[in-house]
């Protein structure tokens, strides 16, 4: 077991585990945050996708090593995160969720997506989702999430 501190949704944190072990590991079977989802399990999908630092990044491609240190926010994080909360009543509010399997990845990347691009168009918004599969929702209402949240 080793240790690891950094910050987790704006509060510090020590956890032990295993040297090996990926922050989609840590935060679903250490610390019991099962809002970040496994589904692919190498970096194909976007249903880990966490914020690192503000940059969405893949949580099962990230081992502790590399988190270190870190400033570290999931989609429980973003429930109290103005631009978070404003997405996640977006998708809400357009329907943009089935089985909800990746929303917890959509959110946390459209999120640090509208960050960056405030204004985005349906173009660049399509561009960005390429990293964020969904089986359910045929994208459609989901890129209508995202341009209704950067309405605010
Ligand atoms: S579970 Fe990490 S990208 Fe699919
Ligand atoms: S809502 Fe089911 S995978 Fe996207």
């Amino acid at each position: 077991m080793r240790k690891y501190s950094f910050t987790l949704n704006n509060e510090p944190v020590v956890v032990k585990a295993p040297p090996a072990y990926t922050l989609l590991e840590v935060l679903r079977n250490v610390l019991n945050l099962t809002g970040t989802k496994d589904g692919c399990g190498k970096g194909e999908c976007g249903a880990c996708t966490v914020l690192i630092n503000g940059k969405a990044v893949n949580a099962c491609l990230m081992i502790m090593e590399q988190v270190e240190g870190s400033d570290v926010t999931t989609i429980e994080g973003l429930a109290t995160d103005p631009l978070g909360s404003v997405v996640v009543r977006a998708f809400e509010k357009e329907g943009a969720i089935q089985c909800g399997y990746c929303t917890p990845g959509m959110i946390v990347s459209s999120t640090a997506f509208l960050s960056r691009n405030s204004k985005p168009n349906i173009e660049e918004t399509k561009e960005f989702l390429r990293g964020n599969l969904c089986r359910c929702t045929g994208y459609s209402k989901i890129v209508k999430a995202v341009i209704e949240a950067s309405r605010g």
